[in-house]
């Protein structure tokens, strides 16, 4: 095992049953963390579970985190099963659909902003409070190398992640005196289902895969436990004097 030890702390992690989410919950699950898992009703925690292991330590629940009453539910849940919450991935996140701004369908704006924006304020809405009442906590908004730049046919999305740097950056500056740390991620083209989708709008899986990827410097897509490894640390005390930051991910893509 690499990396600082989780033992004792309770993590909890929204979309945690996408790829992202999963090898995060596993990576602090093998470090010690207790982890609430939440994802939208309908989800089958099978391959989770399996995935993640330490099924004492790991328990899940059901929310659509575009509803206020789902993510106060959550929490609450949360809270109740192991006391506190430590570290937050504020990490579900959907990326819409593939369309240019003359056909765009305003429901896909709104369906866009509603988890990837909404979600995640709602989110800090209602765990801060318990992160300030404890005087400590760590909280990563997922946010991406889609939040630093453009990119044709993803308005919806790339608004999205724009504004998560906005949030980071407010919930910082608010929670900063409190011992609450609240920073985001920027991962480029990850390997999973969301790459997927997006390559597919974009005119074919493969083709599309093989042309981004030699577009980034390290000429590959990264790995979820790539992006993983730096949640981990940005929840981690290793990261105590981390606040209000962003953090690429991105094997060099927003270097140029
Ligand atoms: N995959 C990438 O290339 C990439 C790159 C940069 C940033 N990100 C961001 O990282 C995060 C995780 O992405 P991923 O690759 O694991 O995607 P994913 O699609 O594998 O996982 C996203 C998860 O969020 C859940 N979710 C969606 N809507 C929800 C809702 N309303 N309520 C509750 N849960 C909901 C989904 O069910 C899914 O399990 C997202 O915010 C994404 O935008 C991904």
């Amino acid at each position: 095992m690499t990396g600082q030890s989780y033992a004792g702390k309770t993590v909890l992690i929204t979309g945690a049953n996408g790829a992202i989410g999963t090898a995060t919950a596993k990576m602090m699950a093998d470090r010690g963390a207790e982890i609430f898992a939440v994802d939208i009703p309908g989800t089958d925690w099978k391959a989770f579970r399996q995935a993640v292991g330490h099924g004492d330590r790991v328990d899940t629940t059901e929310a659509d985190v575009t509803r206020e009453t789902d993510v106060k539910d959550y929490v609450i849940k949360a809270k109740t099963r192991f006391g506190k919450i430590d570290v937050f991935f504020n990490n579900a996140g959907i990326e819409g659909k593939y369309q240019e701004l003359p056909d765009l369908d305003i429901e896909n704006l709104e369906s866009v902003f509603n988890v990837n924006v909404k979600g995640v304020v709602m989110g800090l809405k209602y765990v801060l409070p318990l992160m300030y009442a404890a005087g400590k906590g760590a909280v990563v908004n997922a946010s991406s190398v889609a939040g630093l730049g453009g990119s044709p046919g993803l308005t919806p999305y790339i608004m999205s992640k724009h504004a998560i740097l906005g949030v980071t950056r407010t919930a910082a500056l608010e929670a900063a005196a409190k011992g609450v740390r609240v920073n985001c991620v920027n991962p480029g083209p990850i390997d999973g289902r969301m790459m997927d989708s997006i390559n597919d709008g974009q005119g074919g899986q493969q083709k599309m895969h093989d042309a981004t990827a030699a577009a980034i410097p390290m000429q590959r897509f990264g790995t979820p436990e790539e992006v993983a490894g730096l949640v981990a640390f940005l929840g981690s005390d290793d990261a105590g004097y981390c606040n209000g930051g962003f953090y690429t991910v991105d094997g060099a893509m927003t270097a140029a």
